[in-house]
C-alpha cells in the first residue's frame, strides 16, 4: 500500500487511514463474484461505521447488516437504503426496534422468542408488519479466536435446532410478523473453509425442515465471517469472495424464488484501513527494546482483546529489519501492546508507523479509556483534496 506519508507528517496522531483505491477494488471485485442476482450482500456495518467509507459501500448498492438502533440510522445516514437493511442482534431495545419498523427495513432477524413478542407487539402498535428471519444456532465450530466464535451450541446466539418448531408456529398467532426466513452466522475471521461447507448442509436441512412444517423460506441469509490477511496484507489485498461464494453456490439448494443474503463485514473494510501513529519514545528495559507509539489500546483493542495480530510497517524507515521491538502503547495496563519482539527497522522518536489491517474492527471499537481522545481518522481522497 501507498501512504501519503508528505501529508501524514503534518497531520496530529494517532489516526485512522482509509485508502478508497483499495476500498474500490475490493468493492468491484466483489460485485463482480456474486454468482447471480439471488446473492445478495449487506454490509456488517459494525465493522466500520465511518461515514465516507459507508457512502462508498452504499453507492455499490450493498444493503446494510446492523446490530443496533444507532447502526440503523447511520446506514440510512449514508445513503443504504432501509429496504437493504437487515437488523440483528441478540437483545434489542424497544426504540430500536421502532427505528426498524419506522423505517420499515427489511427485515429483523431475531433469535428469541419473547423478542418475537414484542416485535408483534410494537408492530401492531405501529400498524405495521415485520418481516422477521430467525436466527439459527447451527452448531458449527467455526475454528476461530473463541471471543468471536458465534455458532456452538454453547454461545448465547440463536435458536436451537430443537426449538424451531415451537418458535415457528408462534407466528400463526402473531398477526403482525411475516415469516421470511432462515439467519445463520457462526463466526468471524474464518479462513478455513471447511465450516461454511458444513454450515451450506445445514442450511439445506434446515430449510427442508422448516418448509415440511409449512412455513416458506424466501430468505436464506448465511450471516458473514470471512477472514483475510492479517500477517501479509499487500500479498493479498482482497479477500477470495469467489471460492467463498462459490462454496454456497455449489451446496445450497437455492431456489429461483429464494435469495441467499451475506453479512460481510472485515473482508469488505480491513484491508483499507490502517492506524497512523507517531513513535514517543524509544526504551530499554531489561531484556526488551520497546518502541512507545502514541496510539493505544483504546484506539486498537484488537490485539489487547483477541491477542490478534497486526502487521506493522515504520513508514518513516525503509531500511532492512534489523531490530526487534515490543511495540506498545501509553494506555496504564500491560496488555496495551500491539506486537512483540517484532522485526522491524531501526526505529526513532518521531517515527511513524503504521498498524495496519484495521479497517475493521479498529475505530468501532475504539473509547475513551484514560480519557484518551477518541482517534481522528482521514480517508485517501480527503487528504488529497486538501493538498491542492
Ligand atoms: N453477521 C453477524 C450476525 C455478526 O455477528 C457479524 C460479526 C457479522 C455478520 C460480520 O462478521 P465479519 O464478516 O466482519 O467477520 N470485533 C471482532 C469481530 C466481532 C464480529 C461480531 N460479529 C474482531 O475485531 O475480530
Amino acid at each position: 500500500m501507498n501512504f501519503p506519508i508528505e501529508r501524514f507528517l503534518q497531520l496530529k496522531t494517532p489516526f485512522y487511514y482509509y485508502d478508497m483505491d483499495l476500498l474500490k477494488a475490493t468493492l468491484v471485485r466483489l460485485r463482480d463474484s456474486l454468482p447471480d442476482e439471488r446473492f445478495i450482500v449487506h454490509y456488517a456495518i459494525k465493522a466500520c461505521s465511518t461515514e465516507p467509507v459507508v457512502k462508498q459501500i452504499a453507492s455499490f448498492g450493498i444493503g446494510a447488516d446492523c446490530v443496533s438502533g444507532g447502526e440503523v440510522e447511520a446506514s440510512i445516514n449514508a445513503g443504504i437504503s432501509p429496504d437493504k437493511i437487515v437488523f440483528a442482534g441478540v437483545a434489542k431495545a424497544d426504540w430500536e426496534i421502532l427505528v426498524g419498523l419506522r423505517n420499515n427495513i427489511f427485515c429483523f432477524n431475531v433469535e428469541s422468542e419473547e423478542e418475537l413478542v414484542n416485535i408483534n407487539t410494537l408492530a401492531q402498535q405501529e400498524g405495521v408488519t415485520a418481516r422477521v428471519c430467525l436466527r439459527i444456532n447451527p452448531d458449527i465450530d467455526p475454528h476461530t479466536h473463541k471471543n468471536i466464535s458465534t455458532g456452538l451450541a454453547e454461545d448465547k446466539f440463536g435458536i436451537q435446532i430443537e426449538d424451531l418448531e415451537s418458535t415457528l408456529h408462534m407466528f400463526d398467532n402473531l398477526g403482525n410478523l411475516h415469516f421470511l426466513g432462515l439467519h445463520f452466522h457462526i463466526g468471524s475471521q474464518l479462513l478455513d473453509m471447511e465450516p461454511y461447507r458444513q454450515l451450506a448442509q445445514k442450511v439445506n436441512e434446515v430449510v427442508c425442515q422448516t418448509e415440511k412444517l409449512g412455513y416458506a423460506v424466501k430468505v436464506i441469509n448465511v450471516g458473514g465471517g470471512l477472514g483475510i490477511n492479517y500477517h501479509e496484507p499487500d500479498k493479498e489485498p482482497i479477500a477470495d469472495f469467489k471460492t467463498y461464494f462459490g462454496i454456497f453456490k455449489d451446496i445450497i439448494r437455492l431456489r429461483d424464488n429464494q435469495t441467499l443474503h451475506f453479512e460481510l463485514g472485515r473482508a469488505i473494510v480491513a484491508q483499507c484501513g490502517s492506524l497512523i501513529t507517531r513513535v514517543l519514545y524509544n526504551k530499554h528495559s531489561h531484556t526488551r527494546e520497546y518502541v512507545m507509539a502514541d496510539a493505544g489500546m483504546n484506539d486498537l483493542i484488537r490485539p489487547a482483546l483477541y491477542e490478534a495480530y497486526h502487521s506493522i510497517d515504520n513508514l518513516s524507515n525503509d531500511e532492512p529489519k534489523t531490530h526487534r521491538y515490543d511495540v506498545v502503547g501509553p494506555v496504564c495496563e500491560s496488555s496495551d501492546v500491539f506486537q512483540r519482539d517484532y522485526l522491524m527497522p531501526l526505529t526513532r522518536r518521531g517515527d511513524l508507523l503504521a498498524i495496519r489491517s484495521a479497517g475493521a474492527y479498529g475505530e468501532t471499537m475504539a473509547s475513551r479509556y484514560n480519557l484518551r481522545p477518541l482517534p481522528l481518522h482521514y480517508t485517501s481522497e480527503e487528504l488529497k483534496k486538501h493538498q491542492r
